[in-house]
């Protein structure tokens, strides 16, 4: 009987879907089918019919600007197996372009827009010779997913629109821009708003960032802000690529960055990282259930061995196939970015629904 059952069972399995298991990456080199390890850093998975798109930032080898001829894309049809498919959106050499070379473009998630049948790509984009100062949002359009993607447009978010939680009092209230940074004084200032009206009317900085498309089809971008000290969670309009303007600041400043949002049996969830740069630091969970809040902390998700440093990674997504999700994360490398490697674990839920994640060690 059990040798009838097997083959059954398999074959049932083969039949329901075209869906393949995620495998588990602990940060060994992960080559792609030319032998080389897969430089799509900080991005996303999607798929679309039996083909897996992966996107990430291309790296080279030096400072974050240094090498970087933009985003990259993978294909796979087995999660596992991943073909280069080069540069889909590309920096350019003509002086002054907005994607001029030695930006920085990070974190470039792509979906697909069913209203335009367009790829959207969104990035956190930094100008030339600016740093990390520019804080800008960048939106780049495909009509295939291999692009190349044109880029629609960079900048700040809702200039002149204020956060529909942000207290009405924020708007008036005279504030001391002099606060010294880091007292008590200014954290209360900046949890009230103080970057946030600071930034009104030119627009709230963006920083590291996600996508999230809701089971009603509305998408969203969640991004860093106020000086990478407080989340935001912007509504984009049904062409996917505008703000409508209706946004939420979430733990205004906890200082989270890295957000991956994913949602399961009407919860929506998120994992962030702290603030400290290429170094890793203990992940962070949150939940709501309603997207626009309110939104509420809970432990670090992961646990075991290294558990305090996200097993030397940083969130970059939440790859969801039916019931089963898988986090996503960066083991970044600064001496050598292109190299950073990549951390895939699957997300467990406890009796309460509340997701985990085990340590590689544990992890199957
Ligand atoms: C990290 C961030 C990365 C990159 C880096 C630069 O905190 O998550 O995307 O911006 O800082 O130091």
């Amino acid at each position: 009987m059990k040798r009838l059952l097997i083959p059954m069972l398999m074959a049932a399995t083969a039949a329901i879907g075209a869906s393949a298991a995620m495998p588990v990456i602990k940060g060994e080199t992960f080559p792609d089918t030319d032998g080389r390890h897969i430089n799509a850093h900080g991005g996303g998975i999607i798929k679309q019919g039996d083909t897996y798109y992966w996107y990430g930032e291309h790296r080279g080898d030096g400072s974050p600007g240094s090498g970087q001829e933009g985003v990259t894309c993978y294909t796979s049809s087995d999660l596992r197996t991943w073909t280069d498919h080069g540069i889909v959106l590309a920096v350019s050499d003509e002086p002054g372009h907005p994607l001029e070379r030695g930006g920085i473009i990070e974190r470039p998630k792509v979906i697909y827009c069913p209203a335009t049948g367009k790829y959207v790509m969104w990035f956190h984009h930094e100008l030339k010779g600016r740093g990390y100062g520019a804080a800008e949002a960048a939106v780049a359009v495909a009509d295939n997913p291999f692009g190349p993607f044109e880029l629609l447009h960079s900048g700040r978010v809702n200039p002149g629109i204020a956060h529909a939680n942000l207290p009405a009092e924020a708007l008036t209230k005279v504030w001391d821009d002099k606060l010294e940074w880091w007292t008590p004084e200014w954290h209360q200032a900046v949890e009230e708003g103080l970057f946030a009206v600071r930034d009104l009317e030119g627009g709230q900085m963006a920083r590291d960032m996600g996508l999230f498309i809701d089971d009603d089809g509305k998408a969203y971008h969640i991004y860093s802000s106020e000086e990478n000290l407080t989340l935001n969670i912007a509504e984009l309009d049904p062409t996917f690529t505008r703000h409508t303007g209706k946004y939420i600041r979430i733990f205004p400043g906890g200082h989270n960055e890295a957000p991956a949002m994913f949602k399961r049996d009407g919860t929506y969830w998120m994992i962030t990282s702290g603030c400290t740069g290429w170094a890793p630091n203990a992940a962070r969970l949150m939940r709501a259930d309603n997207i626009m809040g309110p939104w509420e902390m809970l432990p670090n998700p992961c646990r075991g061995e290294g558990a305090d440093k996200t097993f030397q990674g940083q969130s970059t997504y939440v790859y969801r196939d039916g019931d089963s999700y898988t986090f996503m994360a960066d083991i970044w490398n600064p001496k050598n970015l292109g190299d950073s490697r990549h951390l895939w674990l699957p997300i467990s839920f406890d009796a309460d629904g509340v997701p985990y994640i085990d340590s590689p060690s544990n992890s199957k």
